[in-house]
């Protein structure tokens, strides 16, 4: 089975081609990070606009690249939600488009269950896993028991992590996108223990997170100092604001583990996914915790982690393989939670 996957949803326009067998035959991925760079944060009309003129071109890239034409594939996959809505439509239009001219089936692609379903392309991973996604828009720890079968362990009472990292980056002076922005900063810092930052649901009940009020304390921190920060200040903050989200990311997950082991007592593994998942710290906090736990430690590459196509087409050959495929007439959703 081999699937054409398309990713439009925030600011990376992304066509993939995929096979059953777990083969990445072409992954094309165009960031828009340019086009929306001076309004420090993605704007959706540019995106849509973006999407529209360059989706063609990266789909006949991927498709050149795989070695096969339309008439090749088995399905067409596309994200249909959640995300900005001129650039989901911009995707799934396109899919429906290939689908009706060529009578192939159509998967319209929930994106959070394209970053939940990836490590089963890149790695062995059987249902269930334990599940922490996190993103520029989501933050939840999830058990994964099948295809469609999600089950919400906890999940942000204010921002996303990917969000929190963007706004700190923001108010360091550190610029767009923050995530990469902040690690960097982070590895360069002199005296990475200098400042103590709360530890917002440390200890709490429950899986719930909340990031809101660190960012308000980085902020606090950077008043403090003056305003004008120096290299150093700011290198330094970077890395109480990381080694702080990694030490919150594990308490959460520790918590959400041990619900996992009483529900599933075969255990699972503990996957990571999304866009902050690329970052080297968090990953290595959370492969201790899954050591300390016995428990197999999953993050896909880091290209896999933000957001491409690959993930698209394989939840949908995922979707596909077990019957399912959406009509022509799918309406594209802003929101759609797992
Ligand atoms: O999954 P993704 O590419 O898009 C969404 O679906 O949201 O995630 C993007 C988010 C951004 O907030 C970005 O700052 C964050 O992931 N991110 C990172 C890193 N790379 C990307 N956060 C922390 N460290 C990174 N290395
Ligand atoms: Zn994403």
């Amino acid at each position: 089975m081999i699937v054409l996957g398309i990713e439009t949803s925030c600011d990376e326009t992304a066509a993939a081609v995929v096979t059953d067998a777990r083969e990445i035959r072409a992954d094309v991925v165009l960031s828009q990070l340019d086009d929306h760079t001076p309004y420090g944060g993605v704007v959706p009309e540019i995106a849509a606009r973006a999407h529209l003129q360059h989706l063609d071109g990266l789909i006949r890239r991927a498709m050149a690249e795989a070695g096969i034409g339309f008439g090749d594939l088995d399905a067409v996959a596309a994200t249909g939600g959640p995300g900005l809505i001129g650039g989901v439509i911009v995707g799934v239009m396109t899919a429906k488009a290939i689908a009706a001219a060529r009578g192939l089936p159509f998967v319209a692609v929930n994106h959070l269950e394209g970053h939940a379903l990836t490590a089963r392309l890149t790695d062995d991973v059987a249902f269930p896993y334990l599940l922490l996604l996190v993103s520029g828009g989501h933050c939840q720890l999830l058990a994964v028991e099948g295809v469609g079968r999600y089950r919400r362990f906890g999940t942000t009472i204010d921002d996303a992590v990917g969000e929190a990292f963007d706004k700190t980056a923001k108010l360091l002076g550190l610029g767009y996108p923050g995530g990469p922005l902040v690690e960097k900063a982070a590895a360069r810092a002199i005296n990475p223990g200098r400042f103590e930052l709360p530890r917002p649901m440390l200890g709490r009940p429950g899986c719930d997170f909340s990031f809101s009020g660190l960012k308000t304390a980085v902020r606090r921190h950077a008043e403090e100092l003056g305003g004008s920060l120096s290299e150093a200040d700011r290198d330094d903050l970077a890395a109480a604001f990381q080694s702080t989200v990694a030490e919150v990311l594990a308490d959460r997950c520790a918590r959400a583990i041990r619900r996992f082991k009483e529900d599933h007592p075969q255990g699972g593994a503990l996957v990571v996914s999304g866009g902050v998942a690329a970052n080297k710290a968090i990953r290595a906090r959370l492969s201790t915790l899954a050591d300390k736990h016995r428990m197999p430690f999953v993050a896909p590459p880091l290209r896999l982690c933000t957001d491409n196509a690959a993930m698209i087409a394989w939840a949908g050959i995922e979707r596909f393989r077990l019957g399912q495929s959406d009509p022509l007439n799918f309406a594209p959703r802003p929101r759609w939670p797992l």
